[in-house]
């Protein structure tokens, strides 16, 4: 199958008006069942070397992707990117740490030098930060939850969107929570940064239509990763809370979010834009 949106962006307006029809306008290909949309897509993902972005980065694998594992953490990372080599899959690790301006801009050039090109990115990586009433929380931790969540999320929007525009569009997913969408006690600083993944997401999204880019956001419930163990410390009480919490009964697996970020990526979602897409068993409809 040829890939539309191989050729650039301008040819494929002559292309399509040759084949007598109107081009797709939204993520850059058109809609077929019989594909996933996947297979030699060049996908970034940041904070990979666990949790959601670790099985994200196995998902889009498995459907044919050549993954960029982005990461912070350097083993881990590395690791993920082993075990798609090992189950025959496409993958490299590259050490970003998402908050710092020129990790990030090498990072993306460097993907971009080592795969060809970039089609779809989730940005992922996050911390939650400590807890803490709004009051109290020391700015220096502010700043960081800040850096790493929002501005992060920009900085690589900032340099993603470059190299899909070069590339004639492109999908980014943002990761943001239910905690972008309603407030939590003790988690101002986590809370106001995934509020404005959201924002930035809608922003985006509108500015980017036209350029053949869509941009979402998933906002994930309570999902049992390394980021969840830290929170509960191990305590079986504390998660038996968090379960019950959650209407389905259960914590979701970074698996399920994982399928929601790859939905938002895919030619199935290609009318979806500025959207944020809540996987989180029920939580947000209390
Ligand atoms: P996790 O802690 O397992 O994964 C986060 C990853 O981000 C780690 O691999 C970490 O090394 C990386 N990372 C942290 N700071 C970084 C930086 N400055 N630069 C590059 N990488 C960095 O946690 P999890 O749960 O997989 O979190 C992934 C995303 O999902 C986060 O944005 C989180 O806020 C979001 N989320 C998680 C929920 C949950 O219940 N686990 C719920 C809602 C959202």
């Amino acid at each position: 199958m040829l890939y539309v949106s191989t050729v650039p962006y301008e040819a494929r307006h002559v292309l399509y008006s040759l084949l007598g029809t109107r081009m797709p306008r939204q993520g850059g290909y058109a809609v077929d069942a019989s594909d996933s949309g996947f297979e030699g897509r060049v996908v970034l993902i940041t904070g990979a070397a666990t949790g959601i972005g670790r099985a994200a980065a196995l998902a889009f694998a498995q459907r044919g992707a050549h993954v960029a594992v982005l990461d912070i953490n350097e083993d881990a990372g590395s690791l993920t990117a082993q075990k798609i080599q090992q189950a025959g899959g496409k993958a490299e690790f590259f050490k970003c740490d998402v908050s710092r301006s020129e990790d990030v801009q090498k990072s993306i050039r460097e993907v971009v030098r080592r795969f060809g090109r970039l089609d779809i990115a989730f940005n992922n990586a996050g911390i939650e930060g400590a807890t803490s009433a709004t009051a109290e929380r020391i700015e220096s931790e502010w700043d960081k939850v800040l850096n790493t969540n929002l501005k992060g999320v920009w900085l690589c929007m900032k340099y993603e969107l470059e190299q899909m525009l070069k590339g004639g569009g492109g999908v980014i997913v943002n990761n943001s929570s239910i905690a972008g969408l309603v407030g939590f006690e003790q988690a101002s600083a986590y809370v106001a940064s995934k509020h404005g993944i959201i924002g930035l997401t809608k922003t985006a999204a509108l500015e980017y239509a036209k350029f053949n880019i869509r941009v979402n956001a998933v906002c994930p419930g309570v999902i049992h990763t390394p980021m969840v163990d830290r929170f509960t410390q191990g305590s079986e009480t504390a998660i038996k809370q968090l379960e019950a919490g959650t209407p389905i009964g259960r914590l979701g697996q970074p698996e399920e979010i994982a399928a929601a970020a790859l939905w938002l990526s895919s030619p199935q979602a290609s009318f979806v834009t500025g959207h944020a897409l809540v996987a989180d068993g029920g939580w947000i409809a209390h």
